[in-house]
């Protein structure tokens, strides 16, 4: 894989660089509420653009359906990009249309702009090799040269990810390559103990990377709404919380499994329970209750760990010499919810070992809760992108910069 520092010393002044970014940042209407991934891919840019070089980012945000649609527009993004730069970004309207054509052909020499979201076109997403590869060839034409530093969406057989870098000479970013040699130390050669936090809402998320774990990790801690279907696994009633009954049969085979391999998996031991879901708007108080996890009533659903689970899953944690935390506890976007969330996120501060967290609703749950983001070892740009590695998974976008 041909790193930037290699393109970089074969020089890239005057060159149209076309930077494949994760810019799909978490937006409340117009407005950006955690920025980390624009900050994680700025030194790919700013060093591109410090060489001279035309810079071109393009990325996808959210998942519109294959046609512009302004509630996900990359604008407030290419904004965002354009503060922490220090220096203007122009935007182009479209991907490959007049708009792109004529902001690419007015960039100088060591400036920036981006492309509208790249799911505005049909042909990004497509499962149609013909029709992505379309999409690609029009992407090509508005460059010299590709760097794909999206970790994030490496995961995704995307033209932009995986058709487009097959048209142009391309290397590695720097976000790519250093999320790369973390996701090594968990994989190769991992320094034990070692200890793995899952939480989310969907079990089915998850199945891939419990199940490659199992071989890998001392340590399993579940939480989060697919810890009820695990409890459910174990005979508990769990009332009205989030169940996903097909995979019970799953989940009771990894139990069993874990138990034959010696790998200790942790479940919550209590939980805070309500009626309803929160309204994550107002943030209007819920007054949820703490049960035991024997105990949720069958009108009630559990929204975060308890008390007792989160002293149990720092003391599990505490003498961990490597972490791998992927998904929240709770709705930690509610303030009566985000114990569960906190409590690991300190347990991880707290702890000597080497600390990653994995991307997404974690990582975004970290900064939102306050977190200073260097006292962990690593915060990932990737949630799936991370957790498909874990899973020993071949991903298309790193593929494609292999040859
Ligand atoms: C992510 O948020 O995990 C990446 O940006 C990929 O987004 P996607 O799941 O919509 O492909």
């Amino acid at each position: 894989m041909k790193t930037i520092d290699e393109l970089l010393d074969e020089g890239v002044a005057g060159k149209r660089v076309f930077v494949r970014a994760d810019l799909n940042v978490p937006l409340d209407g117009t407005t950006i509420t955690d920025d980390g991934r624009i900050r994680a891919v700025l030194p790919t840019v700013a060093r591109l653009a410090e060489a001279g070089a035309r810079v071109i980012v393009a990325s996808h945000l959210g998942r519109p359906k294959g046609a512009p649609d302004p509630a996900f527009s990359l604008a407030p993004a290419a904004a965002r990009l354009g503060e922490l730069l220090g220096a203007g970004v122009a935007f182009a309207t479209d991907t490959v249309g007049d708009s792109a054509k004529a902001v690419v052909g007015d960039l100088e020499d060591g400036q920036v702009a981006v492309l509208e979201n790249l799911r505005f076109n049909a042909g990004e997403t497509s499962k149609d090799d013909a029709e992505r590869g379309a999409f690609a060839d029009r992407l090509a034409e508005l460059a010299d040269l590709y760097v794909g530093d999206g970790f994030g969406a490496v995961h995704r057989k995307h033209a932009s990810v995986y058709d487009l870098p097959a048209r142009l000479p391309h290397a590695a970013g720097g976000l790519i390559a250093t999320e790369v040699g973390v996701l090594k130390k968990l994989t190769e050669d991992v320094e034990r103990p070692y200890a793995v936090v899952l939480g989310g809402a969907k079990v089915s998320d998850k199945l891939g990377v419990i199940d490659h774990l199992l071989e890998k990790a001392d340590r399993i801690l579940i939480g989060g709404g697919m810890a009820y279907t695990f409890l459910k696994a174990q005979g508990h009633e769990v009332g009205a919380s989030l169940l996903q009954e097909d995979q019970i049969p799953a989940v009771q085979e990894y139990l069993k499994r874990a138990g034959e391999r010696g790998v200790e998996f942790v479940l919550p031991v209590d939980v805070l329970v309500a009626p309803a879901f929160p309204d994550l708007k107002t943030k209007a108080p819920a007054d949820p209750a703490t049960v035991p996890v024997d105990a949720i009533p069958s009108d009630q659903m559990g929204l975060d760990s308890g008390p007792e689970t989160n002293r149990l899953y720092a003391s599990k944690l505490a003498d961990a010499t490597t972490v791998f935390w992927n998904g929240p506890m709770g709705v930690f976007e509610h303030p009566d919810y985000a114990e569960g969330t906190r409590a690991v996120a300190q347990a991880l501060i707290d702890s000597d070992a080497f600390t990653v967290v994995g991307g997404g609703d974690s990582a975004a749950a970290v900064r939102i809760l306050g977190f200073d983001e260097n006292a962990f070892g690593h915060i990932s740009t990737g949630g799936g992108a991370s957790l498909e590695y874990l899973e020993g998974k071949t991903l298309p976008g790193l593929a494609a910069l292999e040859d």
